[in-house]
């Protein structure tokens, strides 16, 4: 890629801690490009004032940008209708609106909630929290030694009792693509509704509901170069029209009497509140970027840096890689441990070289007990990564050990 993405992305042209800074924590968030920040800048200079309720200039061009906005997304998920987009402020709240909303009322004592061990917390402590109210049963489908959920996990966890199903398309942790169409042709042939965490695929690769045939999908914005505090939950209509709203108030009404409340039509229903324009409108410009680099040229370009750098990684004997190292069966992260080195005490030392990764348990404790660790350090790329980046992460890899006084 010709694109000098240094230019479009000011925070990553810095020098920090006397060196110039290496992002690699793209999988927690992304940086945003100008065309965002400017964007969202002069909604807030030129254009700002509360949507649907007012009848003069601004108010009409805030609800023109913010429905522009949802049309954006439907296009780059494949929605068949803007109502089945509802804003939210980011991943975690659109599974609480799920779990509430759907979870509290179609699950019943007994049924079973099927999610992987590799989920995130925030597609795990709601389903908790479901399983507890409603005396039903939470089933872990486990992941085999590169970090994929097994077919014969998906045959024999998904089952007749089966009422919910809830996976990560790539996980967090391990960066590991699960067959999400397997996922969803089992779920649908027991009756149950499978919903999907795309945070961390949504912004790496092409994902269209249609052709997945996936009942829900979520992600936030701000993995996708969009600001932070605005997410999608994407719904078929028929079951969205079922469930009951999450969040009561004003805009999501369509009359309200003493007594009673007569509930807005999708998408309001599930949008109560003043909602995040300028949010929505940063998630828009982001889109266009992103179509603009091309999620495919996206995919090539994460795989060519993953791929050096498990070649790279694999060189040096004291790292212990965790989930799959094909690049084919994955995006473009990494997690591994230091031996003898707690994660913490790598991300520092490396932090002092100016290179910034994550360290930690990844919002994910059960997938860390499973593996018998308490920690990892990760590294994600994006596609304003480079090589360079690959080279300087190495390099301050390697100083690692010395620094804490091993040999190598
Ligand atoms: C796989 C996955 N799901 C959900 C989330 C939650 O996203 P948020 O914190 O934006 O709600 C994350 C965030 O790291 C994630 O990686």
């Amino acid at each position: 890629m010709s694109k000098n993405f240094l230019i479009d992305f000011p925070v990553l042209n810095q020098i920090i801690n006397g060196k110039r800074l290496v992002y690699l924590d793209n999988a927690a968030t992304t940086q945003k490009p100008l065309s965002v920040t400017k964007a969202v800048q002069d909604y807030y200079n030129l254009y700002n004032a509360n949507p649907h309720r007012g009848a003069y200039y601004l108010s009409v061009k805030a609800t023109e940008i913010y429905e522009n906005s949802r049309e954006a997304v439907r296009e780059f998920i494949g929605a068949k209708k803007p109502g089945e987009v509802i804003f939210t402020k980011n991943a975690t709240e659109a599974f609480n609106l799920l779990a509430y909303s759907y979870g509290m009322n179609f699950i019943n004592p007994g049924d079973e909630i099927v999610i992987s061990i590799a989920e995130h917390h925030s597609n795990l402590v709601p389903w908790q929290q479901v399983a507890k109210a409603k005396g039903a049963v939470l089933k872990y489908m486990y992941t085999d030694e590169e970090g994929i959920i097994p077919e014969e996990e998906i045959k024999s966890k998904i089952g007749n009792k089966t009422k919910l199903v809830s996976v990560t398309q790539i996980s967090n942790v391990f960066g590991t693509v699960n067959p999400i169409d397997k996922l969803v042709e089992r779920a649908h042939e027991v009756g149950a509704v499978i919903i999907v965490d795309g945070s961390q695929s949504v912004p790496h690769m092409k994902v269209n509901v249609a052709e997945l045939d996936v009942d829900f999908l979520v992600f936030s914005g701000h993995k996708l170069l969009a600001p932070m505090g605005v997410g999608v939950l994407y719904g078929k209509e028929e079951l969205l029209n079922a469930m009951p709203p999450f969040l009561f108030g004003g805009d999501m009404i369509e009359y309200v009497w003493e007594q009673e409340a007569e509930f807005a039509q999708l998408p309001y229903k599930f949008e109560g509140g003043t909602q995040n324009v300028g949010g929505a409108l940063g998630l828009m410009e982001a889109i266009k970027y992103l179509d603009n680099v091309g999620m495919d040229n996206i995919k090539v370009m994460e795989k060519g840096l993953v791929s050096y750098a498990l070649m790279k990684m694999s060189e040096l004997p004291y790292i212990t890689i965790y989930g799959s190292k094909d690049v084919q069966k994955k995006s473009g992260v990494i997690a591994f441990n230091v031996q003898d080195v707690h994660p913490h005490d790598v991300a520092s030392i490396l932090d002092s070289e100016g290179v910034a990764i994550r360290a930690g348990h990844h919002c994910a404790h059960p997938l860390m007990n499973y593996l018998g660790v308490n920690a990892t350090c990760r590294v994600s790329f994006y596609f304003y990564n480079s090589v360079e980046d690959v080279d300087i992460f190495i390099e301050s890899l390697k100083s690692v050990r010395k620094w804490l006084g091993y040999g190598s």
